[in-house]
């Protein structure tokens, strides 16, 4: 297995202290801890949640070949916070079946992460190399992005672009493309009763109580709170924060060091946006200056999916 690392262990063991320490904890350090890696499979795998999801990319493999007739040779596909690389999988056997060959490089700053990623297309015969990065990097973007030359099919998905400024994730991502290339991008489309709920789901719940847990707090500790709010620079750009409140006096334990934390004391955990459709595809042609080829939008009317060009 080869794993290209830009962003180290140590790095994020620094990273994470230092966000413990602010109370600030972004999505990078949700899926960092083995219990969390887990949780997240669990969440991942809930036909409940995303079910309408696995079942675009399921409709979407249909298109590949078309996405990527274009492609001469080899197709790279480059996924941006790639996961365990399920939904990417979904494409490259497809375009396999078709007879196109994929080289697959998954992106991702959760090392287990990776290796599931690397591991399940190395079983399905698919050249991998695995890259260790920050994505909330444009400088680790653009180094992920050249790992192939254009064109190139770049993937962001599971609502990944949402956990981060999506208007300044966009461009990012943009500013890696080139001629030819093709994006997959999605994002959640805002409810006013089940974008929270969601949130509220059981299995959500543990899998960011999963992280809390890894430091030595638990639900005796004090209580996981979610809020929604309009971030007001555009229309239908909704997002839900989290975070924890401690119910009395406890201690962490981060990196070995004992971190006091008093009653009333939060942290803040990682946000999440939605969208309006018109908001969507106003992140994705305004900000990001893309071309919207095709879109699908989930049976469970959860995620809007885009094919871009640049
Ligand atoms: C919501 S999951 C989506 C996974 C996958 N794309 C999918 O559709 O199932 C977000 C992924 O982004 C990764 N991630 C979060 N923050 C990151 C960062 N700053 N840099 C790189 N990867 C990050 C996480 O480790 C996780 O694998």
């Amino acid at each position: 297995m080869r794993v290209e690392v830009v962003l180290t262990e140590t790095d994020i063991a620094q990273e994470f202290t230092e966000a413990m320490e602010a109370r600030d904890l972004p999505e990078k350090f949700f899926y960092w801890f083995p219990r969390s890696v887990k949780e997240w499979e669990a969440l991942a795998a809930n036909p409940e949640l995303y079910g309408g999801l696995a079942e675009t990319w399921g409709r979407m493999t249909g298109y590949a070949e078309a996405m990527t007739h274009h492609f001469a040779g080899q197709i790279p596909v480059i996924s941006f916070g790639a996961g365990d690389g399920t939904r990417d999988r979904m494409l490259m056997d497809a375009l396999k079946n078709a007879g196109r060959e994929c080289a697959y490089f998954p992106v991702d700053a959760s090392q287990a992460m990776l290796e599931r990623a690397c591991a399940a297309a190395d079983d399905d015969d698919i050249e991998v190399v695995g890259i260790k990065a920050d994505i909330s990097s444009p400088v680790h973007m653009v180094f992920a992005a050249d790992a192939a030359e254009a064109p190139r099919l770049l993937v962001f998905s599971g609502n990944t672009m949402g956990a981060f400024d999506p208007l300044a994730q966009i461009r990012y991502v943009a500013q890696c493309m080139k001629t030819g290339d093709r994006l997959i991008v999605d994002g959640e489309l805002f409810d006013e009763v089940k974008t929270t709920a969601r949130r509220d789901h059981p299995a959500a719940r543990r899998f960011l109580w999963s992280l809390l847990a890894s430091v030595g707090i638990s639900d005796a500790d004090g209580e996981l709170r979610i809020n929604a709010k309009h971030d007001e620079r555009h229309a239908g750009l909704h997002l839900n924060t989290r975070y924890f409140r401690a119910d009395r006096d406890i201690s962490v334990t981060v990196m070995g060091k004992e971190m006091p934390m008093e009653r009333g004391e939060r942290i803040g955990l990682n946000f999440q946006y939605s969208y309006t459709p018109e908001a969507f595809r106003w992140l994705v042609q305004e900000q990001g200056g893309l071309q919207i080829l095709r879109e699908h939008e989930s049976s469970d009317g959860r995620f809007l999916t885009a094919v871009c060009s640049k």
